[in-house]
This record gives structure tokens, C-alpha cells and sequence, in this order.
């Protein structure tokens, strides 16, 4: 590949964010070189459409993401000062996701790149996820990425484009879900994850003794490496609904300590996990070196348990990437980085026209 400048158009549209973004990636002797620029990035949030239910509704998320899928495309165009003719791709999400509103921006995406003439390349939105670090810093392969979302909660490691291996994983919610859910326990809004944050900061972490739950299994294999790395959110949602119910009629003090308590339950679970899996990653690659821990999701945007996060990192001598909280939750910008990744790769989609919308696509195929 001969230009050094690779500018993609990207598009999302898996859950409740409708986004369109472009950006540059330089690119020396073949591969991706640095973390580039962001040229456009265009988000809009449904969650005042969805707020009154308390969750997403699928054919709501649909309906908005075809009234301003367009709108946004132009605007990102716009933002960049670009046309369609000056990008070297285009990519939008092909799954996991809401089948409704993936088929959407696959859709468009399609359609674009057949009448601009341009390479198509249909993104797994975790893919996405896990190069967003990628997006603001030149993180090099190989990193321990530990995916946390409203979908996800699992620790991969990751080799190298499309290279992943998954480590642990949650056997029941996710994290951002049990977020979500413990939010609707004491009453407070949709999305669960930001409002709790914020509540918990005026709260005693140790007011409730919740359950965190796997931490006790240390099992060990012959190497004295653990063999647990998984994560289960649903018995620290129950002993949640319990101290709620016990603590009723909740005021604002009762709230913050119930939401402190639960974030304190949280992030332990995270970091006793993610450390048994530096352990891991480490052993695999033979390193003493300082390596490189990733944590990517709507949930990397909360600022407490990024810190837990960094101390759990340091203690392992790895470094911690978190990208900045606007590019972890979900955006367009993480799906053109990836789509222009593979693009360098050369692993563009060779009869685009039928790549398929997939509700579930695991990272670790
Ligand atoms: O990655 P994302 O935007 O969408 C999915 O692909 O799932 O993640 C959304 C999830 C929601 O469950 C939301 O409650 C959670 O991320 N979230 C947070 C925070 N901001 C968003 N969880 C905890 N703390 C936050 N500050
Ligand atoms: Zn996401």
C-alpha cells in the first residue's frame, strides 16, 4: 500500500447511539502508525427515548437510528470537510448487537461504498471496542484487554488484529447490565452506570457488606497460575435488592451509601480478576517486562473504577490504557479505526454486498 494516510467513514448504530465519524490512520511499511486523528465524530444519544422504559427498546432504537443515520453521515462529512470520494473505505458495524438497528447502519454503509465506489469492510462493534484504546495512544500489540459494556464483561488477550483469546469471562450479567439493574433496585435513571457514579461519591463504601462474588475460588493449575478469571454479577444484584429493600424508605444518604457499597463490590471483582489475568498474560508471553492492560466499554468511563483499575495494574507492572470517556461508550470513531485497520491489512470484504448482520458475534472466534 503505497498512500500514508488511510481516511475511513465509519458507522454505529448496534444499540442506542446513532454515529458517524471519519478518521485518519498513518500508516509506515504496512501497519497502523500511531494513534492518527479523529477528523469527525458525531454521537447522538437515544436516551431520552428509551429513559421512560428503563431499558432499550429495540424497534424504538431502530426507528431513530433510520430517521438520523443521514443526517449525522453529512454532518460528519461536513465536520471533516471531506466527501465521500476522499475516503479509502467505509465500514459500519455488522454485530453483536440489536438486529434492527445493526442492519440499518450495514445497511447504509453498503449502499455508500456501492455508489462511491469504495472498499466496504463490516466491523464486529467489539472489535471496535478493544482498538479504541488505539484511537488517542500508540498501544502496540500485544495487550490484556478487559471489556466491560453493556453487553460484555470479559478479559481477552489480545496478539494482534482479529488475534484474540479470551481469559475470563462473566457466567451470568454483564457488568454495565448489573449497573443498569442496580439502578432501577433503588429507583434512579437509565442508563444506570453514570448515575450511580456519581451518587456513590457521597457514599460510605463500606456501609453494606456485599457479596463479591467468584473472588474466593483461587484455584491454581501446576504452574501456580489461576484458573479463575471469570466474573457473576447476579448474587451481588440479589444481596443489592435485600440491603434496598432492608434500608427502605431510601433517602439521599441511604442511596449514595447502597450505590458506594455496590461500586466498591464492583470494582474489587474487577481488579481481583484482571490481576489473576496479568498473571496469566504474562506467563503466556514469557515476559518480565512492563506490559500493557487496555480497558475499553462503556464502563471504562467510570473514574473510580478506572482508579482501582490502575492500582490493580501497578501492582502487576503493567500500564493501564483507558481511552477518554467519550470514545468508551459507544461511538463511531472506534468502528472507522477498525475498519481502517483491517482496510491496512488488506481484509477488506470481498463481496460486501453480502456480509451478513449478525445479532451475536463473539470477539474470540
Ligand atoms: O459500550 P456501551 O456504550 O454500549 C454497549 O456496547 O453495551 O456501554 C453501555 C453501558 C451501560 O450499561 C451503562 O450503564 C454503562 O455502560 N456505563 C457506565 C458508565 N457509563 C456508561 N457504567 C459505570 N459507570 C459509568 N460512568
Ligand atoms: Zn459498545
Amino acid at each position: 500500500m503505497a498512500a500514508n494516510h488511510i481516511y475511513v467513514l465509519g458507522l454505529e448504530t448496534s444499540c442506542d447511539e446513532t454515529a458517524a465519524a471519519i478518521v485518519d490512520v498513518p500508516v509506515k511499511n504496512g501497519a497502523p502508525n500511531g494513534a492518527g486523528r479523529i477528523l469527525a465524530n458525531q454521537v447522538l444519544s437515544q436516551i431520552e427515548t428509551h429513559a421512560p422504559y428503563g431499558g432499550v427498546v429495540p424497534e424504538l432504537a431502530a426507528r431513530a437510528h433510520l430517521s438520523h443515520l443521514d443526517g449525522l453521515i453529512a454532518a460528519a462529512l461536513n465536520q471533516a470537510d471531506m466527501t465521500l470520494h476522499d475516503m479509502d473505505a467505509i465500514a459500519a458495524t455488522a454485530g453483536p448487537g440489536l438486529i434492527g438497528g445493526v442492519l440499518i447502519g450495514l445497511t447504509t454503509g453498503k449502499a455508500l461504498a456501492l455508489a462511491a465506489q469504495k472498499p466496504f469492510i463490516g466491523v464486529n462493534h467489539l472489535e471496535g471496542h478493544a482498538l479504541s484504546a488505539r484511537l488517542t495512544e500508540p498501544v502496540g500489540f500485544p495487550y490484556l484487554l478487559l471489556l466491560v459494556s453493556g453487553g460484555h464483561c470479559q478479559l481477552l488477550a489480545v496478539t494482534g488484529l482479529g488475534d484474540y483469546t479470551l481469559l475470563g469471562q462473566t457466567r451470568d450479567d454483564a457488568v454495565g447490565e448489573a449497573y443498569d439493574k442496580a439502578a432501577k433496585l433503588m429507583s434512579l435513571g437509565y442508563p444506570g452506570g453514570p448515575e450511580i457514579e456519581q451518587r456513590a461519591r457521597h457514599g460510605n463504601r463500606t456501609a453494606h457488606a456485599l457479596p463479591r462474588p467468584l473472588l474466593a475460588d483461587n484455584r491454581a493449575d501446576e504452574n501456580g497460575l489461576p484458573k479463575n478469571c471469570d466474573f457473576s454479577f447476579s448474587g451481588l444484584k440479589t444481596a443489592l435488592r435485600q440491603a434496598t429493600e432492608k434500608a427502605a424508605p431510601l433517602d439521599d444518604a441511604k442511596v449514595a451509601d447502597l450505590a458506594a457499597s455496590f461500586e466498591a463490590a464492583v470494582a474489587d471483582c474487577l481488579s481481583t480478576q484482571t490481576r489473576r489475568a496479568m498473571q496469566l498474560f504474562r506467563h503466556r508471553l514469557s515476559s518480565a517486562d512492563r506490559l500493557n492492560l487496555v480497558v475499553a466499554g462503556g464502563v471504562a468511563a467510570n473514574q473510580y473504577l478506572r482508579d482501582a483499575l490502575r492500582a490493580a495494574a501497578e501492582a502487576e507492572n503493567f500500564a493501564l490504557f483507558v481511552p477518554p470517556p467519550g470514545l468508551c461508550t459507544d461511538n463511531a470513531a472506534m468502528i472507522a479505526r477498525a475498519g481502517a485497520e483491517r482496510f491496512i491489512a488488506g481484509q477488506i470484504d470481498a463481496a460486501p454486498m453480502a456480509t451478513p448482520a449478525r445479532a451475536r458475534w463473539p470477539l474470540s472466534d
